[in-house]
Parts: structure tokens; sequence; C-alpha cells
């Protein structure tokens, strides 16, 4: 070993700032052309802080493509009824192209019947099952944000997936289950053989093993270790977790799904936490509130 790392870094930060490059030049057309700047609305229900963080940050990008934001605070005490009744009225809101209610919701709420409420053609989420299905079909929809983020991020790098074993860890319905789906299909990013591994996967190290492409997805502070990652792996790091660190002026740290610092010994790229899939996340639901503008 000479302790010589070749990985290279995938810069979300850099790929967003480029994407965002072209939003904002096509906000600026869309405003000419219509007299109005793509509007996107984001809910956020109580006081959870890292929602908090998220949304204020969405609404912040907004600004910096000149999209028109509205943030809507609800508190965390709202009956489920008095969302669904806020939700049909952005719904019918002319003004507004999209919106999206953060995640999670108090438990008091179901999300199923929030997401069901959205109309699909506001659903900049892509949350939605009309939107979902789509997705698994190839019709043209909203993709979910970070998924769609991390295929940007892929093409930003000219990664090469077709015929590359993808192994994604964790099946949730907004990361790990559509990344799955996007990778399989007929396409670039894709034409991947994808594995979904999830907490019942059995021997998961002799899984992860196998991934070309290694997606991880499974809120888990370092989870995956250099062990578990094939040499010259490609590595998505979805997480991002606070965790308590003395030596910080803060008092903490961020940290992924993976344990970067040994996983860049062993793989050929990686996302850093922060700076990698997030920034993508959000510069995605901007290419869907476009989009949703132009429709
Ligand atoms: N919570 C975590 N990620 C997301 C997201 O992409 N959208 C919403 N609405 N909530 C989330």
């Amino acid at each position: 070993m000479t302790g010589v790392t070749t990985h290279q870094l995938l810069d979300g930060k850099r790929c967003s700032e480029a994407l965002k490059k072209d939003i904002a030049k096509a906000a600026a057309d869309e405003k000419a052309a219509r007299g109005k700047a793509p509007h996107l609305a984001a809910v956020l229900v109580g006081d959870d802080g890292a929602s908090k963080t998220y949304v204020e940050a969405k609404v912040k990008a907004c600004e910096t493509v000149g999209f028109r934001s509205t943030l809507i605070r609800l508190p965390e005490t709202i009956t489920e009824e008095d969302l669904l009744h806020r939700i049909e009225g952005l719904n019918r809101d002319m003004d507004l192209d999209g919106f999206i209610v953060q995640l999670p919701l108090p438990s008091h709420i179901d999300p199923e019947r929030v997401t069901l409420a959205i109309d699909p053609r506001k659903d900049v989420d892509g949350f939605h099952p009309e939107n979902v299905g789509k997705m698994v079909l190839g019709l043209p929809c909203f993709l979910p944000a970070t998924p769609a983020g991390i295929c940007e991020l892929l093409k930003y790098y000219s990664i090469e997936t077709a015929g590359k074993h993808c192994v994604v860890v964790g099946r949730s319905n907004i990361v790990g289950t559509p990344m799955s789906v996007l990778l399989s299909r007929n396409a670039y990013p894709g034409n991947c053989t994808v594995t979904l591994a999830h907490s019942r996967t059995k021997d998961l190290p002799s899984i992860t093993r196998q991934a070309d492409l290694l997606v991880v997805a499974i809120g888990k502070p370092e989870f995956i270790t250099a062990d578990m990652v094939k040499p010259g792996a490609v590595v998505i790091d979805v997480g991002i977790h606070r965790i308590p660190d003395a030596s910080k002026k803060s008092g903490f740290r961020l940290v992924g799904d993976v344990r970067e610092e040994e996983v860049r010994a062993v793989c050929s790229s990686i996302t850093p936490v922060p700076g990698g899939v997030g920034p993508m996340t959000i510069t995605s639901l901007l290419l869907n509130t476009l989009k949703a503008a132009r429709n």
C-alpha cells in the first residue's frame, strides 16, 4: 500500500451550480414569455429542525435562480383535514406551478392521504402514485428529486452505467425504490443490472462487494465500511447525519451512510457528505418546478 488514493470526488455542489446557471436562464426566458417566473411553494408542518433546514434551503435555491417561492409554515397541531384543505387550495392556486409538503409529517397525519391529495401536475416531488406509475413505465412525469439528482450527477461526470451491477441499499419510496427503477431502465444513466438490498437482505457485505455502482440510502451513519466495497466502485452516499464531535466548534460534524475516509481508499469515485447528493436533490426540485411552469 502506497497510501496514494486516486479516487474522484463527485462534486454535487459544482454540478448543481452548472445546472442552476441553465435553470436561471430558462426561468428568465419563462418570465419574458409568460410575464411570470416559475413559482414553488413548500409546506412545512411543525418545528422539526432538520426539515426546517431543508425547506429553507429549497426556498433559498429558488431565489438564486430567479424563481418565486412561498414558504407555508403550519403548526404541529394542525389536523389532517385542515392540512388536506390547505392542499386543495394550493392545487387550485393558478399562480403556483408546483408545491411540496415536507416529510416526515407529525404522527397523527397520514402521509399517504397527503400525497394522494396533491394534484399530480403540481407534484414536483414526484411522490404521487400517478407520477410513480409513469416513472416505472418510462412516461413523461416528475421524477423524485434525490434519484433524479443522482442521475444528473452520473451524467455530469460521464459515468458509464450500461451493463454495470448496481447495488442500491435501502428501499424507501423516495430514494431506494425509484433509484432501482431508474438505473434499470433502457436509458442513460441506466441499463444496469440492479440489486435492491434492504434490512432483510442476508449477508449484505457479500452483495455490496459485487457492486460496480453502490448507492447507499439506509439512514445509518457510516454504515458502509471499506471491506464492503469492491475496489474501483463508484459510491453514491445519500445519507446525512449530525454526529457529536467535541473537536468541532459547533460540537458536531456531518457524516453520510458511508465511512467516507476509509472507502475513499478503495473506490474510484465517491460523493462527499456534505456537498454530494444534497445539492443535487435541491437542483432536481428546481428542474421539476421549471417543467411544471412550462407545462
Ligand atoms: N423529506 C426528505 N426528503 C424529502 C423530499 O425530497 N421531499 C419532501 N417533501 N420531503 C422530504
